[in-house]
């Protein structure tokens, strides 16, 4: 048999792109490629990329720009480009950047073994389908070995909320859910491999309707897994939160009381030119609700600040909507008009850099304050851990808490896929320290 050929994979944006990177090594493998940890080794680079903001998308063309001296030294070194700029920019790719010899996006990825065979023969190729056959079936089962204790799971794919600042509906088109049976087994073949927590994955996630009684129902089957121990999802959309989803996180031991629910802006104005239908009253009602449920939800989120229009007043109420909501994790991130959005159209109403990068501070100087609260709150309690592998420093070990703190404890007889609770007594910026319990 001849050696296997090396894969570097890099993967950029949202958990979505971390799973679809598993699956297009596990498409090559069946051609003969096994994963390199370095670009300098490789036979194939894969840049699998997201297109969210101009900054990551911009992000590939350099990458891109540091291995041509690899491909001057090794010719026969492919360069291929996947996921969302892929999709949104297709051949535009290879007008920019000569050297990329394949480009794919996240729907036809299940095609790499064909399109690898087209490389191998010196043709490009390209592949932006969004494919009426299900690629999920056609990746067909996972492989066994070499997994943690923690896995993806894409149940959802696709947005069709058209919320005015975002790619997403654009790069990965319609919601499609995947059959509940299917999901099912991929997660029992997860378990018999060791797997102890899965994560559903979907661009709207709660909007899963693969089962007749939505996410809510797909998560009750996942219950009934023995082995599995844990289950989370991302990312939601508010519109999408249903009553059994709601009623489920206080009933489902399995379900970990941890939210992301992105909100976006803290001003009806914002939020209604952002067209998510939805007001900030809207979202804390909900919050309530769930809090109802589960009362010790760790509740997380996102925020774009500078939309076009937004005033100081609009910025205050989400300065307002992020006190009230009391999140223990928010991301904030600097608006980036996309092209082919609607906001984009907006340039007259563009907020200014300066008063934007000043906003986007203040705003992460709250958070960060907020959630440095939250978790040194912690110190005193009994979490349970999650093990996932080794820490820094010797002896330590690392897990995640049902709240998805990251929590070490040194000198204790774990091994990665245990659960113990653990005493927690230390907290740091961005994880916590205790002992076993
Ligand atoms: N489907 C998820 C989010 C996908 S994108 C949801 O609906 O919540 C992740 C985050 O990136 C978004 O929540 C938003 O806060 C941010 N984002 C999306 N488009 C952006 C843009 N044009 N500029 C800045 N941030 C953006
Ligand atoms: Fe983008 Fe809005 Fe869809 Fe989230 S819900 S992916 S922010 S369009
Ligand atoms: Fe980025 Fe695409 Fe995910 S744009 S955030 S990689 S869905």
């Amino acid at each position: 048999m001849s050696a296997p050929k090396k894969l570097f994979i890099k993967t950029y944006g949202c958990q979505m792109n971390v799973y679809d990177s598993e699956r297009m090594l596990e498409a090559l493998g069946g051609k003969g490629y096994v994963e390199t940890q370095s670009p300098d080794d490789a036979d194939m680079i894969l840049l699998n990329t997201c297109h969210i903001r101009e900054k990551a998308a911009e992000k590939v063309y350099s990458e891109l720009g540091r291995y041509k001296g690899l491909k001057a030294e090794n010719p026969d070194l492919k360069i291929g480009v996947a996921g969302c700029v892929a999709q949104a920019e297709g051949e535009e790719i290879m007008r920019r950047q000569p050297m990329v010899d394949l480009v794919v996006g996240p729907q036809s990825y299940h095609r790499l073994p064909a399109m690898e065979d087209a490389l191998a023969q010196g043709q490009k190729a390209l592949d932006t389908d969004f494919p009426e056959e299900d690629k999920f079936e056609i990746l067909k089962r996972r492989p066994k070995s070499g997994r943690g204790p923690t896995a993806f799971l894409t149940v959802q794919e696709g947005c069709d909320k058209f919320c005015s600042f975002c790619v997403v509906p654009y790069t990965r088109g319609a919601e499609v859910s995947r059959p509940a049976d299917r999901i099912i087994r991929e997660a029992q073949e997860l378990v018999e491999a060791g797997v102890r927590e899965i994560t559903l994955l979907g661009q709207n996630v709660n909007a899963y309707n693969g089962h007749d009684r939505g996410l809510a129902g797909l998560i009750w089957e996942l219950d009934q897994i023995d082995g599995l121990a844990r289950i989370r999802f991302t990312t939601s959309h508010p519109n999408d939160m249903d009553d059994a989803l709601i009623e489920a996180h206080g009933t489902c031991e399995k379900l970990m009381p941890y939210l992301h629910l992105p909100v976006q802006s803290g001003s009806d104005r914002i939020l209604k030119a952002m067209n998510r239908k939805h007001t900030a009253e809207d979202y804390l009602r909900l919050i309530e609700r769930i809090r109802a449920a589960r009362p010790d939800l760790h509740l997380s989120g996102d925020f774009i600040v500078g939309f076009p229009g937004e005033t100081d007043a609009d910025f205050e109420d989400t300065l307002t909507i992020t006190r009230e909501a009391g999140y223990g994790t928010a991301f904030s991130f600097k608006y980036s008009p996309r092209p082919g959005t609607p906001a984009a159209e907006k340039t007259a109403k563009m907020v200014d850099p300066d008063v934007a990068s000043e906003r986007l501070q203040r705003l992460q100087d709250q958070i960060n304050t907020q959630q440095r609260t939250l978790q040194d709150a912690m110190v005193g309690r009994e979490v349970s851990v999650l093990f996932e592998k080794p820490g820094r420093l010797d002896g330590q070990m690392v897990g995640k808490s049902e709240y998805l703190h990251a929590v070490h404890v040194s000198g204790a007889d774990v091994a990665p896929g245990d659960i113990r609770k653990v005493l927690i007594e230390q907290s740091a910026p961005n994880s916590l320290g205790g002992s076993l319990a």
